[in-house]
């Protein structure tokens, strides 16, 4: 099919399909408010809808503007915001609020380009929040959409590789709708990727673009995109320290740059032994837990979780060399640690009522 034939028949398709059967009802869909629709677009980046719904009303709750966002300080955001893990989001959501008030009066530029020099606004981010709220005719380009697009196109290039991803994103763009129909439009393509052009198992015969699909026509639409360059997964096993003193526990303040930057966790050793070997001064009750797993980008992060409960009269020295082997932090008991910013394996722990 030639490109001018798809461009006219794709969007309306699409658009057609998404009254019918796309998601409805979610809680910023059918809104204009750049600061709601940016919200959700920054929890939704790595986070499933059934996890967002929550946490967005929280936020919103407590947060109800921009203005209130900026004014707050960022131990609050990261506190809402915990648990749904990737923290640069918040801290950039955070700085995001401040700019959009220090430098824009308040209100959320309407133009994408504009949008996209704002803290954690990527270029994706930026088109969608331009298409919700003021019809720009902007291209979304999440992963979700490029796998949408470059099975219907049947694009064999790499879209690790910048320039392929512009390719891409040119045709997106030639096969957008007329203004007033981006907001529809753009959820349809979120919507598609979610809910039937799926990662390992596409639903073909439910989907509106099945006829325009040359991945389809080929018989092979997992085939694309096409992934040439593959992130080298490792992995990594640490202890964790919980140590109790009374009904609390230590929290290190972790470095504001790197894994968890700015979050309490506990302290972390590199294996039990090392554990073992710095707490041997302090006389505790010891208890090995079970390992905790966490998944990030390019790591498989195992801690084995260490319950070190010291014994109830410890002199003031004690506690005082103790506290400088554990580095900046504080005790608090479980429940005004998880009021705090927690890594969500740390949520996780605390939760679990196995080692408390
Ligand atoms: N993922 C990213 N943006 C979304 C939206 N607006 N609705 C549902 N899922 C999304």
């Amino acid at each position: 099919m030639n490109p001018a034939d798809l461009a006219r028949a794709f969007a309306p398709q699409v658009l057609a399909w998404q009254r019918a059967h796309g998601r409805q009802g979610l809680p910023w869909q059918a809104v204009r408010d750049p600061y709601r629709v940016w919200l959700s677009e920054i929890m939704l980046q790595q986070t499933q809808v059934v996890t967002v719904v929550g946490y967005y009303a929280r936020f919103l709750e407590r947060f109800p503007n921009v203005h209130a966002l900026a004014a707050a300080p960022q131990a609050d955001v990261l506190a809402l915001w915990s648990g749904l893990g990737y923290y640069s989001r918040a801290r950039n959501l955070h700085r995001c609020a401040q700019t959009v008030v220090a430098q824009h009066g308040g209100e959320f530029p309407p133009d994408s380009a504009v949008l996209a020099t704002l803290p954690g606004i990527g270029r994706s981010t930026a088109a969608a929040i331009a298409a919700f709220c003021f019809d720009e005719r902007a291209a979304i380009l999440d992963g979700n959409v490029k796998r949408v697009l470059a099975r219907v196109l049947a694009y064999g290039e790499d879209l690790a590789a910048s320039r392929f991803e512009k390719t891409l994103l040119a045709q997106a763009q030639a096969l957008l709708p007329a203004a007033a129909d981006m907001p529809r439009y753009t959820q349809a393509m979120m919507d598609l990727g979610a809910t039937l052009c799926r990662l390992r198992e596409p639903l073909c015969g439910q989907c509106p673009v099945q006829g325009l699909c040359q991945g389809h026509a080929q018989g092979k639409p997992m085939a694309f995109p096409v992934k040439r360059r593959k992130i080298k997964r490792s992995v990594r096993h640490n202890a964790w320290l919980w140590v109790q003193r009374g009904d609390e526990l230590w929290l290190q303040q972790r470095p504001s740059s790197g894994v968890w930057a700015g979050l309490l966790s506990l302290p972390e050793f590199s294996d039990v032994p090392a554990l073992e070997a710095a707490m041997a001064p302090w006389p505790g009750e010891v208890t090995v837990g079970a390992p905790q797993t966490h998944v990030l980008t390019h790591l498989d992060w195992h801690l084995q979780p260490v319950l070190w409960r010291l014994p109830a009269r410890l002199g003031a020295a004690k506690c005082a060399a103790l506290e400088a082997l554990l580095g900046p932090g504080r005790w608090l008991t479980p429940e005004q640690a998880l009021a705090a910013g927690l890594p969500a394996p740390l949520r996780k722990l605390l939760l679990a009522p196995a080692l408390a």
